[in-house]
C-alpha cells in the first residue's frame, strides 16, 4: 500500500520513536523513506534584527538538523532501505506538508510531541497542523508506545 513514507524529525525522543515505526513499516511495505527536518528561523531569530550572532545560531541549528537527517538516513540504509533526507527552512508544519507532497509520499510518520511542547497537551501544534493539512494518512506515534511490551 505504501511506496514512499515521509518522516519528520525534530531531534526529540518521540520523533526518534516515530522514525523506528516508519522503518518497520517501510521494511514491511518495501517502501522508500523520505526524511525531513525543518529549522524555523522565527523561533531562533524572533523579531530581533539580523546580526552575526543570530546568523550563527541559525547556521548551528541547520548543521544540527543536517546531522540528525544523516544519522536517520544511515539507519534506514543499514536496515536495507532506500532513503534520503532534506533540511528545510520555514514553518515546520507547512514545510513537512510541502515535503510530503513534493516527494510523493503516501504516508507521513511523526511524533505526538516534539522538543518544545507541554506533554499534557494531547498533540503538539506541528502534529496537529500536519494532521489538518495532510492529504495522505498520517501515523502519529506517542512516546513509549512503540516499545515492545514487557511480558
Ligand atoms: N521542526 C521540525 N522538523 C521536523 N519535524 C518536526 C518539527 N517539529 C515537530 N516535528 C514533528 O512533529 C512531531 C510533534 O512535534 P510538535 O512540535 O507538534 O510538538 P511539541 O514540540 O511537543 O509542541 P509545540 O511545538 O506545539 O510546542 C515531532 O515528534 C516531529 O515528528
Ligand atoms: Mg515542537
Amino acid at each position: 500500500m505504501f511506496r514512499k513514507i515521509a518522516v519528520a524529525l525534530d531531534g526529540s525522543e518521540c520523533a526518534g520513536e516515530a522514525l523506528d515505526v516508519a522503518l518497520t513499516l517501510a521494511k514491511a511495505e518495501c517502501a522508500e523513506m523520505a526524511i525531513c527536518s525543518v529549522v524555523d528561523p522565527l523561533v531562533i531569530v524572533g523579531t530581533t534584527p539580523p546580526s552575526p550572532a543570530t546568523d550563527q545560531l541559525l547556521a548551528d541549528r541547520e548543521a544540527e538538523a543536517r546531522r540528525l537527517i544523516e544519522a536517520a538516513v544511515e539507519k534506514a540504509h543499514a536496515a536495507g532501505l532506500k532513503a534520503y533526507g532534506q533540511v528545510h527552512l520555514g514553518l515546520p508544519s507547512d514545510e513537512i506538508l510541502r515535503f510530503a507532497k513534493k516527494t510523493g509520499a503516501d504516508a507521513i510518520v511523526m511524533g505526538t510531541h516534539g522538543r518544545s511542547g507541554l506533554s499534557r497537551l494531547f498533540l503538539g501544534s506541528v502534529a496537529e497542523a500536519v494532521l489538518h493539512g495532510a492529504r495522505c494518512p498520517v501515523i502519529v506515534v506517542r512516546e513509549g508506545a512503540a516499545k515492545p511490551v514487557a511480558s
